[in-house]
């Protein structure tokens, strides 16, 4: 087991991709902390983990509520004795171009995709620094290395974070802690609901993929699951400041 022993911290680990992060971890001997807004699909990832021999809590918490974050991670802190991996996972999506989209929106987009990442790095380094090592994985998206049609404050915002993990990268190196962003494509997951309403349903959407992946299919969650236990294990020991695209393709056309 690569993780034996180590404590994760997850946010958005209730559904999709960060569950299936949560569970690979997990099944490498790592202690989950299932971060959500959704205390119910949180504890499901929790009873799946240890269904399966693993060991997890969940950690009901809004990312975008600095003070119930800072909390929630020192009190994980507190009874563990140490944070070995952060992972930023919950993120939003709204579209719309400059004209279209809601003001608000925008900002949500900030907070969430962007600022949450930014506090939940902020309140664990400390602890990484103070322990000579530690990992940070945050998630940006193929839309932080493309442009992404009406979409102005996903790429925005998935921009940003690529720039934020470079900029943490450098500045912690010296301290053992390590950070990089992972950038997946198109994942089969609840995230792509509200688009797959706004393309026209499930088959406009398999047909998009199919012309605009060189794959010419979605991921599913497991080939996600593999880069995040790379990217967060010693397997990545030598990598820091890396953006790591797991898109089928998509960003080389
Ligand atoms: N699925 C894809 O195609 C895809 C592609 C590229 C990037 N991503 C990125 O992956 C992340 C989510 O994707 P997913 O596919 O796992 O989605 P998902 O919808 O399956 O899961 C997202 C989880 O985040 C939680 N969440 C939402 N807001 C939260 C908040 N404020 N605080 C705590 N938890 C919150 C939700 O409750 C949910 O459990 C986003 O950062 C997204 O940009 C997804």
């Amino acid at each position: 087991m690569i993780l034996k022993d180590r404590v994760a911290i997850i946010t958005g680990a209730g559904s999709g991709i960060g569950r299936a992060g949560a569970l690979i971890m997990a099944r490498e001997g790592a202690h989950i902390v299932v971060a959500d807004t959704n205390l119910a699909n949180a504890e499901e990832t929790v009873r799946q983990i240890v269904e399966t021999g693993g060991s997890a809590e969940s950690l009901p918490v809004d990312v975008t509520d600095d003070k119930a974050l800072e909390n929630g991670i020192l009190s994980v802190a507190a009874r563990c004795g140490r944070i070995d991996i952060l992972h930023n996972h919950a993120g939003a999506q709204v579209a719309g171009d400059l004209e279209e989209v809601p003001v608000e929106g925008f900002e949500k987009s900030w907070s969430l995709n962007v600022r949450a990442h930014f506090m939940a790095s902020r309140f664990v380094m400390p602890i990484m620094k103070n322990a000579g090592k530690g990992v940070i994985l945050n998630t940006s998206s193929s839309s932080g290395v493309l442009y992404d049609r009406e979409m102005i404050a996903y790429t925005t915002t998935k921009h940003a974070v690529i720039a934020m993990t470079r900029q943490m990268a450098g500045d912690y190196a010296r301290f053992g802690v390590r950070v990089n962003a992972l950038c997946p494509g198109w994942v089969d997951t609840p995230f792509n609901e509200p688009f797959i309403a706004q393309m026209g349903g499930r088959a406009a959407i398999e047909d998009y993929i199919a012309k605009k992946v060189p794959l010419g299919r979605w991921a599913n969650v497991s080939e996600i699951a593999e880069p995040i236990l790379f990217l967060v294990s010693d397997r990545s020991s030598y990598m820091t400041g890396q953006i790591l695209v797991v898109d089928g393709g998509e960003t080389i056309v």
